[in-house]
């Protein structure tokens, strides 16, 4: 464990001097995710103006059984390998353990998450179940699922979970590339559920990354609280200030850090001495939008086609059950 923790403090301090090195600076959305972090994200969820957990669950509540019915139907006896990569709480994917269970199917579960708190609250929430066995895997989604896949067995099919619209933190080819090492992992029959943000008014965009009650400010600014703690840095917390936009040519939210000063932070761990001017940004989280045709052309040139879609209209999102081809 320690060797594991020491190998993702030296990532993460050899990214932050990339990256803060970029034009403009940028800092990863995955390392939002420390023990705060993840408690402030559950915190995000439980907000009037982030629609995003509610709306899966509706979803996930009406059509799990179906989900459920579509993994098992043509595999007899065999027992399915439910991946799901950037779990969280694991409370979305208790509700298809639950359908299995209802089914009076016995599976395997394989989560994945590089946040150790979100990784021991999914172990302790989906552990509480006896007809699943469950292994967590603390590590990014591309090492994680490489790792799930290799417990693959002949003969059972495997479902893989991308929910809560994890999918829009990568840009653009990055989430085809991703889409195509899924779908690499999987074989043909196997299935994978989409779970993706679609594009609504501005207003509300804005309010779901901004809200009144400054918690997604507090989870950004976290990670400025981070790197000071694990990497030695002398950020001044109150000199940055959180700012969410709406980039309606890209189809995305953007979240930045704004520096309210001009000033000079060094971080220790990463050998650096950053200078940040007045008004200057770290650009910290891309929130991809989505139509559902540019869902369903990006499963297609994955290698995957739909089996269904399922929207819930009153948030605009989308469930989609892909078929590996
Ligand atoms: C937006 S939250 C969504 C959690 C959950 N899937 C849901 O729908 O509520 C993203 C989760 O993925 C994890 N995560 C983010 N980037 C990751 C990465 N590159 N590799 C592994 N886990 C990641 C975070 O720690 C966090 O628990």
């Amino acid at each position: 464990m320690t060797q594991l923790t020491d190998r993702l403090v030296l990532d993460f301090a050899a990214d932050v001097r990339r990256d803060l090195a970029l034009v403009p600076k940028q800092l990863q959305s995955k390392y939002l995710y420390d023990a705060l972090g993840s408690s402030l994200f559950e915190a995000i969820c439980r907000l009037p103006w982030y629609r995003i957990t509610r709306a899966e669950r509706r979803l996930l509540d009406a059509h799990a059984s179906d989900i459920i019915e579509r993994l098992t139907r043509d595999s007899g006896r065999a027992v399915p390998l439910i991946v799901e990569l950037g779990c969280g709480s694991g409370e979305k994917l208790m509700i298809l353990a639950e359908a299995l269970q209802t089914a009076g199917r016995a599976g395997r579960v394989h989560l994945i998450d590089i946040s150790s708190q979100a990784l021991e609250q999914s172990e302790r929430t989906l552990g509480r179940l006896h007809h699943v066995s469950v292994v967590g895997h603390r590590e990014t989604y591309e090492v994680g699922l490489r790792q799930a896949a290799a417990h693959r067995e002949h003969g059972n099919p495997m479902l893989v979970l991308l929910l809560g619209s994890n999918v829009g933190n990568f840009d653009t080819p990055a989430a085809l590339g991703f889409l195509r090492e899924i779908r690499a992992a999987l074989a043909p029959g196997d299935f994978l559920l989409l779970g993706a943000d679609l594009v609504k008014p501005e207003r509300d965009l804005l309010l779901a990354y901004d809200d009144p009650l400054g918690v997604t400010a507090a989870f950004n600014r976290n990670l400025l609280v981070r790197i000071n703690r694990e990497l030695g840095g002398t950020f001044d917390i109150g000199a940055f200030a959180h700012r969410a936009i709406w980039n309606a040519a890209e189809h995305r939210i953007e979240m930045h850090l704004e520096s309210l000063a001009a000033q000079s932070v060094s971080i220790d761990a990463a050998g650096l001495t950053v200078r940040f001017g007045r008004g200057e940004r770290i650009w910290t989280e891309s929130s991809y939008k989505y139509d559902e045709r540019q869902i369903d052309t990006m499963g297609a040139r994955a290698g995957f086609t739909i089996a269904e879609q399922w929207i819930d209209d009153e948030a605009r999102f989308a469930l989609t059950l892909f078929r590996a081809r």
